[in-house]
């Protein structure tokens, strides 16, 4: 055996020979004579975790990202053992391992190289803390691009940054800064067209490295843990990601008021404040579903309390709210004040739930409330008490939502603004210091309020949102980019934190449109609710300490901006629903970046403003004060202007106008798009008719999908869902749209009406299921070119005069 230290280069350790090799199913163990195992998981076809042990020795296999309800199983694997190396080949890869270093490389069935080791697994021995700083480094071809990573304010394409993963809290935080709140591990690269990701979990703080150092090398490492990752092969970049979010979880569907528009500030307080907000969106005909109440509500910011001045009959206001189509969302804080007559303080204390210093003493800092204690949200017994918290909120007081913040989690005035690293926590039973649980403190706390909101709340569904994450958190909450600010350039991080948290596999997520920290001015503002309508998440914020930012507050020139997006954006509720339903059943990310739609056109490759909302729907914000318009890169197809129906050919870039109520919106051609009749909010009105947009387009079909349920509860899981397929295909002097229908739920509306939009010729006949029917019974409009259908027709012919 020979010693570490003759396999050591500037501190690092690397794996010397492989001297045995066994293969139990699915894992395939490598052992090197420096004691180094690198075991080997077929997940499925294109999904294998890479895991090392050093030292011969495994930890206990624990991971909180790691969902039990993806997909697992493969086909084909086999196992060869050649002369200097060993090769594992799955259906879709081949990975050979070296038996002189243990080093890795992964091809597709071609033999084209995806991904390999430069200097691969090599480890740093931790004096100070024990362990190791686990390392990977993979050679990095000229030319490969890097997405993904969670929240990350920067340009889209990561190639030349050092990223480091530590949630914090970063008030007012900048272009380009980092950490911010969120630890996505999670990274996508591509060369040569051919797309793979790699999830790094490890809840230590974790770097990685995109040809920053070193021209020709990414790299990542972590402070603590194990060299864990798994890897996923595309080539397509959509396959990575919906791989990706398979394994770390697929969130279940909000109810459908949560896609509607949100209302918050720090704070709506007392009670006549909320209700003439409330009543003033009414007034003012601007759609809204939620109201939030930020921590004034609170007694003292002590959570789970309420302020009997500012609210002296909270469950009363909440139903009045109610009947005005108001769900009221409260914020929960992770500080719990120490304060001997707190009744949440006082049942954490008996139980022993608070987080402790390695030395015994309770984990003391300052919040909101002043100083606080805070429960480790890695204990389960913890998560299931503070699940039961919510009983009186949900249950007896009628909230319907809770907004989870300073989560990361955040701590006032002390270097690091978090807990000191010797924090102890239970991690489910892998007690660990703060080093480790760090990162999935946030989700933790967000996963014990959707348990606690869920049982309350049921059958109903519930609704969270945090502003720290892990890889995973997508199972429990949706999520807001936090401490945002008033400028600019803050509408371009918006729109970047967006799209990559679609890519992360979090696509439920929004930032406070208008920017927190400073006032907008009600340009910036106009320009931010056109982009932020198109977010999957979509609320206004603010601090609220330099004036209002209702809508109202910019004279009516943004509040007629103000209510037109959002009355389109409660118009595209079915085409968002079903975007929603595609990334829950399918892990499909709800926005998806021009590279990520079109990774074979390599003009998409840098782009960052343009993105396609769903599938169908491109949409390009104004980021400038005073502009008139923009340049835009339309992705290659064919297309449409939304506002002007001209059509447009895709694969360049062009100049679009967009004046103060515009922003550049250009529907693909072919594309059906579903469109729900105005409503102030979600429910306030029978759906008499599903409007269709027909966009037509000559030559090969199209498919268009819309999925529908009782917008709430639990039923669609039993079948009680109504998807429909529409197949568009197009010919010179006539169009057929074939309808599939599958699921139990009956719409309430009983027709559709039909607009055909680029028809190139005149209506003279339609046929439905095979049957010519009269165009005044189907009460055709020439001029604006609709028909009313019954809704259930299979196959529609429109045949031209
Ligand atoms: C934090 C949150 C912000 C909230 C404020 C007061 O700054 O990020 O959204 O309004 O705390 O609760």
């Amino acid at each position: 055996m020979i010693t570490n230290t003759e396999l050591e280069i500037k501190g690092n350790l690397f794996p010397g020979k492989i001297i045995s090799f066994s293969q139990i199913v699915d894992k395939i163990n490598f052992t090197t004579e420096n004691g180094v195992i690198l075991q080997v998981t077929i997940i499925r076809g294109s999904v294998v975790r890479f895991r090392y042990a050093t030292d011969n020795n495994f930890e206990k296999d624990f991971s909180y990202a790691i969902s039990d309800k993806g997909a697992r199983g493969y086909s084909e694997l086999e196992v060869k053992d050649l002369e200097d190396q060993y090769e594992i080949i799955t259906k879709k890869i081949i990975i050979s391992i070296a038996k002189a270093n243990i080093s890795v490389k992964i091809s597709d069935r071609e033999g084209n190289v995806i991904c390999k080791d430069d200097w691969g697994f090599h480890w740093e021995q931790s004096y100070e803390y024990g362990g190791n700083i686990v390392k990977m480094s993979k050679s990095a071809p000229q030319g490969e691009c890097y997405y993904g990573l969670g929240d990350k304010p920067m340009h889209l394409n990561l190639k030349g940054k050092r990223i480091e993963n530590w949630a914090t809290d970063q008030y007012a935080f900048g272009k380009d800064q980092d950490p911010l709140y969120k630890s996505v591990p999670f990274y996508i690269g591509m060369y040569e067209e051919r797309a793979y990701g790699i999830f790094f979990d490890n809840s230590f703080k974790t770097f990685f490295d995109f040809c920053n150092e070193r021209r020709n090398v990414t790299s990542f490492w972590a402070h603590g843990g194990e060299m864990n990752y798994y890897f996923f092969y595309g080539p397509n970049m959509q396959d990575v990601v919906t791989r990706y979010t398979d394994l770390t979880g697929k969130p279940e569907l909000p109810p459908l008021w949560a896609l509607g528009y949100h209302q918050c500030k720090w704070s709506y307080y007392p009670e006549s404040k909320v209700k003439e907000v409330t009543t003033k969106f009414r007034d003012l005909r601007i759609p809204c579903d939620a109201i939030y109440l930020d921590i004034d509500y609170m007694d003292g910011f002590r959570c789970f309390t309420w302020n009997k001045e500012y609210f002296p009959d909270p469950k009363r206001m909440v139903e009045e709210l109610a009947e005005d189509g108001y769900k009221t969302i409260v914020i929960i804080d992770p500080g719990i004040k120490i304060d001997d007559e707190y009744s949440v303080y006082q049942e954490a204390m008996e139980n022993d739930y608070f987080c402790k210093r390695a030395d015994g003493p309770y984990m003391r800092g300052k919040v909101w409330p002043g100083e606080c204690f805070f429960p480790d949200f890695t204990n389960p017994e913890v998560r299931e008490w503070w699940a039961g918290l919510f009983k009186e909120l949900i249950d007896e007081i009628g909230v319907k939502g809770v907004w989870n913040d300073m989560n990361e989690p955040a701590v006032m005035e002390v270097p690091g603004k978090t807990f000191p690293d010797d924090v102890r926590h239970n991690y489910d039973g892998n007690p660990c210091s703060h080093r480790k649980a760090h990162n999935i403190y946030g989700t933790q706390m967000a996963r014990a309020t959707y348990e606690g909101i869920k049982r309350f709340a049921y059958p109903k569904r519930p609704f969270v949102i945090t502003r720290s994450a892990y890889s995973g958190a997508q199972r429990y909450t949706s999520s807001w980019t936090g401490d945002n600010v008033a400028t600019w350039e803050h509408l371009w991080i918006a729109n970047i934190q967006a799209q990559r948290m679609s890519m992360s596999g979090m696509s439920f997520t929004g930032s406070d449109i208008g920017g927190f920290a400073e006032h907008p001015t009600g340009e910036l503002y106009a320009r931010w609710i056109q982009l932020g309508v198109f977010h999957p998440f979509c609320r206004t914020h603010s601090s609220g300490d330099h004036g209002n930012q209702e809508p109202w507050t910019f004279g009516e020139e943004v509040i007629d901006v103000t209510r037109k997006y959002v009355e389109l954006r409660y118009q595209l509720l079915p085409y968002l629903y079903t975007m929603f339903w595609e990334y829950a059943e399918e892990g499909i990310p709800m926005l998806k970046s021009l590279v990520l739609y079109d990774q074979l056109d390599p003009q998409t490759h840098y782009r960052t403003d343009e993105f396609v909302f769903g599938n169908q729907i491109l949409v390009c914000p104004v980021q400038e004060p005073n502009a008139k318009g923009r340049r835009l890169y339309i992705p290659r197809g064919n297309w449409y202007n939304y506002w002007t129906r001209e059509y447009a050919k895709g694969g360049m870039e062009q100049w679009v106008d967009a004046d103060l109520d515009t922003i550049p919106i250009f529907i693909k051609e072919g594309a059906i798009i579903p469109k729900y009749p105005i409503q102030q909010y979600v429910g306030e009105k029978k759906i008499e008719e599903l409007k269709l947009e027909v966009y037509y387009k000559l030559g090969n079909k199209e498919v268009s999908k819309v999925y529908e349920d009782a917008q709430d509860g639990y039923d669609y899981a039993k079948g009680r869902f109504s998807l429909r397929s529409f197949a568009f295909t197009g010919k010179e002097n006539e169009i057929i749209i074939q309808q599939h229908k599958n699921g139990t739920y009956i719409t309430e509306y009983e027709r559709m009406k039909i607009e055909f939009i680029g028809l190139p010729f005149a209506v003279g006949e339609i046929e439905i299921d095979n049957v010519v029917v009269s165009l005044n019974d189907l009460k055709y409009d020439e001029k604006n070119n609709t028909v009313v259908v019954p809704k259930d027709f299979t196959e529609l012919h429109i045949v031209a005069k």
